[in-house]
């Protein structure tokens, strides 16, 4: 079905099962180590080999030779496939920028290069280390402030302009004129890459970790010149992805690889020291914030002005695109520069552009406030605006701000105290807000629903669930519209022979997904009609019958039936409005007046995102958005290495996140809110919403406490004192 304006009459009865908080369906088979990762697939294939990758060690040149004698000695290896043997392969994906795997020139530092087979991972893993690789290495240039300073400044090319900028910035009675930075993150999930591939007549079969079925089956398909029909993927469970899983990734190039030449199934996992470099990561970024108001506090000029690092043909960070929606000021101009470098791959992370802009703008906001002798809550309030600022001819969908704005301030108890005011003992308390902006984007979805003759419901949609409850809001949204209870609905993920779903990225997911399973869910309701030949007559489903024409057929009695459908958006969702999910982050900070230690001590966040499909997900989703973005205002930095071209912090120990001391509470609120235009459940995305913001109102919280503003994350106890 299109989906191409609000329904006049609620057709999606709302509220029987969606909308409750279940805990996750699928939680009993991960407490209890039964749900089927990709690495432990006995369950479906013998016989497996252990391969091992080996990566370049330079950032970039070429492989002259790849000496494999002595690891093929080595006790129980039985093959080794090298990039020189196999040659430059097919380029997977548009978006993937840097080649995975194939001929002699190396990219980017870590790049796979060789994949040892032995028997046992050990084996692998041991000779590994003896293969000897001879490059023609070339140096570049990797700092990106360097870069900066010659292309700061340079607006010839804007991503966005409108009024004239410079003219409004040097009338404004207050300015703020400030540069900001945010380092690289890693997504730094629990389950590293990993796949177990195995042929059979020419077709290989995946078991793999992926956040996008339909992708991850053609990129696999183009880089093996295979046809999509001889490539299956299977990714039912995922232990994290935040975008490092969107694409194809060399574990699944090499598994396929090796399995063809040693003709057994073959399983590689990416050791963790591999995940910065051989892997993508979220772009470093440097951002100038220029803002001018009048005296009152109203924008009337806003200008922002970015720059990040990719490998040559990506697009780096977006870090500039929430401000052109955020806050009104009839005065703009938005710049985004890319530095090509040849680091490793940065591409999309939780939030991709957000998540490091707002880090940004959200602290720009607060000083401007401060200069203004205004409340940052009023000050955003005042700012704020129902249309684009770009074009008042274009609504929002559904836009309440305002009230997450002050529905947190009231819930927090927010008293907006002067900086450096509040001390308990040796400590420094401090409170800080930023707003939250995040795009709520979806993508064609489908599904096959299928009524068994027991009044069982199957659902089948290559939908991931990567953490996030999929199974579980797909169910109580198939069980909400057949009218059965939600035991009776079983839900299979993950796998390429399903109906293409929208796979899980951007926040995309579950809006996207449960409309799918919705419109297949009403194909079968109109399978039912022609059946039971109901003609025009309305059909109602509960208690797991269909109500027609006066009579009650239970479902049990139908027979098997089944029917696929795709959700597609029209014009009038993408082209006629903005659809974006809104937020306001409060939290309080104590920082320790002698050593810099920073302790959160509560954290709030204010959340507008449509209809709220399971609460009890939904809040998992932003409480550990919250998290990461304790992460990127406190501690996470990928280090580069200038003069060697990559990342030396690659591991967890010199990678730090946020443990359970370092979280406070965490509340979350959700607005009674329903966007008609997002999608026919009226839902929007939450996946990535809860990080956006965060970041900032720690640092801003940080200042309140100390009166020391960093404008260089992470704010760390150094920078204080
Ligand atoms: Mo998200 S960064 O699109 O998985």
């Amino acid at each position: 079905m299109e989906f191409n304006a609000p329904a006049g009459e609620n057709l999606f009865d709302h509220g029987r099962v969606t909308g409750k908080g279940i805990s996750r369906i699928d939680g009993p088979l991960k407490v209890t180590g039964r749900a089927p990762y990709a690495y432990e697939r006995h369950d479906v294939v013998g016989d497996q080999l252990s391969g091992y990758p080996v990566l370049a060690t330079v950032p970039q040149g070429r492989i002259t030779a790849i000496d494999t004698a002595a690891a093929l000695a080595a006790p129980g290896v039985l093959g080794i496939v090298t990039a020189l043997e196999v040659g430059e392969m097919p380029h997977p994906f548009e978006q993937n920028v840097a080649p995975l795997f194939g001929g002699d020139r190396v990219h980017h530092y870590h790049q796979a290069i060789a994949v040892v087979v032995a028997e046992e991972f050990e084996q692998a893993r041991t000779a590994a280390a003896l293969v000897r690789v001879d490059y023609d290495a070339q140096t570049g240039a990797y700092d990106l402030d360097a870069v900066w300073q010659q292309k700061k400044g340079d607006h010839a090319d804007p991503v966005a302009r409108q009024g004239d900028f410079d003219a409004a910035f040097a009338q404004a009675a207050v300015t703020l004129d400030q540069e900001y930075r945010t380092p690289g993150h890693s997504h730094a999930m629990m389950e590293p890459h990993a796949s177990i591939a195995a042929w059979q007549d020419g077709k290989v079969t995946v078991w793999t970790s992926n956040q996008m079925i339909a992708w991850n089956r053609q990129s696999l398909a183009k880089t093996l010149g295979l046809d999509q029909d001889d490539v299956r993927i299977e990714s039912p469970f995922i232990g994290g992805g935040f975008g490092g899983k969107l694409f194809l990734r060399a574990d699944a190039v090499l598994a396929a690889l090796a399995a063809r030449k040693l003709e057994r199934p073959v399983k590689v996992a990416l050791p963790r020291a591999a995940i910065m470099n051989n892997t993508t990561h979220r772009s470093a970024t440097i951002q100038q914030l220029r803002i001018g108001a009048d005296r009152d506090g109203r924008m009337t000029a806003i200008s922002h002005e970015a720059i990040s690092h990719s490998q040559p043909g990506g697009s780096g960070e977006n870090a500039v695109d929430q401000t052109r929606w955020f806050y009104a000021a009839p005065n703009r101009l938005i710049v985004n520069h890319v530095a090509e470098m040849r680091l490793p791959e940065a591409n999309a992370m939780r939030a991709p552009g957000e998540a490091s802009g707002l880090m940004a703008l959200e602290v720009a906001m607060d000083e401007m406030a401060l200069k203004l002798g205004m409340d940052p809550v009023e000050f955003r309030a005042l700012n704020d605006t129902q249309v684009s600022p770009e074009d008042p001819e274009i609504p929002f969908s559904d836009r309440n701000f305002r009230r997450c704005l002050h529905e947190g301030a009231k819930a927090f108890g927010w008293t907006n105290p002067a900086p450096r005011s509040q001390r308990e003992g040796a400590w420094l308390i401090g409170q800080g807000m930023a707003g939250a902006y995040r795009g709520s984007p979806v993508l064609t979805s489908g599904a096959r629903v299928r009524l068994l003759p027991d009044a069982r419901l199957l659902v089948e949609t290559d939908m991931t669930d990567i953490g996030t409850g999929s199974y579980t809001i797909i169910a109580q949204t198939a069980a909400e519209t057949m009218g059965l209870p939600l035991e009776a609905v079983e839900v299979r993920l993950g796998d390429s022979d399903f109906p293409v779903s929208a796979g899980s990225g951007g926040q995309f997911g579950a809006a996207s997904a449960t409309a799918g399973v919705y419109a297949a869910c009403l194909a079968l309701q109109k399978r039912i009609a022609e059946v039971l030949q109901a003609g025009d007559a309305p059909l109602r489903f509960s208690d797991a019958q269909v109500h027609v024409g006066g009579r009650d057929i239970p479902l049990a009695e139908l027979g098997e039936l089944s029917a696929e459908d795709k959700i597609t958006f029209g014009e009038f969702r993408d082209k006629q409005h903005i659809v974006s999910t809104f937020g306001a982050h409060f939290v309080e900070v104590a920082v320790h007046r002698l050593t810099g230690q920073i302790r959160l001590r509560r954290m709030l966040a204010v959340c507008d995102a449509g209809r709220i499909l399971n609460p009890v997900t939904a809040r998992s989703q932003l409480i550990g958005g919250m998290v990461m973005g304790v992460g990127a205002a406190l501690m996470e930095e990928i280090a580069i290495d200038t003069d060697k071209g990559f990342f030396p912090n690659h591991d967890l120990a010199s990678y730090e996140v946020p443990v359970h001391l370092d979280i406070p509470e965490q509340q979350v609120i959700f607005l009674d809110t329903a966007d008609p235009v997002s999608t026919p459940l009226k839902a929007k995305g939450v996946g990535e919403l809860g990080l956006c913001g965060v970041a900032a109102a720690i640092a801003n919280a940080v200042h309140n406490a100390s009166g020391v503003r960093i404008r260089d994350f992470p704010v760390t106890a150094d920078k204080l004192l």
